[in-house]
């Protein structure tokens, strides 16, 4: 079983940016969670390439990158060049998931499949094989901060069952009100990776949380 921690960028001081990677750096962390937002798959606007680079530039963890955004196939590219190594892109979003996911991989980087809240673990049975990383969100996606959806505990459990089923190595990742109050619970049902931004970035002691984490 894996425990990984993904620290959420979003959450972070943008006005002090180096700091919170040098933290993450130091910490237990896993790998460094980039939410990018477009404005149009979701409500709300975050950061793109430039920013993306400063920190492929100081990290020392592989980059977890998460589109939120319509029509990802125009930028799988791009991401690989500024330093993803883990690129998600939303079922929702995409028309021809099977290539995307194919080509993220064949670009050379772990291809990442996230579902929204509303969206059954059950239609990703076709698509897993390809899919190095299912990314369930816990919360509707735009935001950092919000509370965890409880209906999405169930999706882990049920998720885990269809991978060992097929299986298959796809990692389950969790972004969305991940806490230390939850993250055991999420570990058991078969998650693989927490994402948390509020809960490390928000606290006295964000190296702390993130061993925390690590130990659930
Ligand atoms: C939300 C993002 C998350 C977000 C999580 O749309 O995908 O990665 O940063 O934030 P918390 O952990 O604060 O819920
Ligand atoms: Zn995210």
């Amino acid at each position: 079983m894996n425990r990984l921690v993904a620290p959420s960028l979003l959450s972070a001081d943008f006005g002090n940016l180096n700091k919170d990677i040098e933290m993450v750096n130091a910490s237990q962390a896993d790998w460094f969670h980039l939410d990018i937002m477009d404005g149009v798959f979701v409500p709300n606007i975050s950061f793109g390439f430039p920013v993306v680079k400063q920190v492929k530039k100081l990290a020392k963890k592989p980059l977890d990158v998460h589109l939120m955004i319509v029509d990802p196939d125009r930028y799988l590219e791009r991401f690989k060049e500024y330093g993803a190594d883990v690129l998600t892109v939303h079922y929702e979003a995409c028309t021809h998931l099977n290539r995307t996911l194919n080509q993220i991989r064949a670009l050379g980087m772990k291809s990442g499949v996230s579902i929204n809240p509303h969206t059954s673990v059950e239609l990703l049975d076709d698509i897993l094989e390809d899919a190095d990383l299912v990314l369930i969100m816990s919360v509707n996606p735009g935001f950092g901060g919000q509370k965890f959806i409880k209906n999405s505990l169930k999706k882990i459990s049920r998720l885990k069952e269809m991978i060992v089923a097929k299986g298959c190595n796809t990692l389950i990742e969790v972004d969305g009100g991940v806490d230390i109050s939850n993250a055991a619970t999420l570990y058991s049902a078969g998650a693989d990776v927490l994402v948390a931004g509020n809960a490390v970035f928000g606290a006295a002691s964000p190296v702390d949380v993130i061993d925390k984490l690590k130990k659930s």
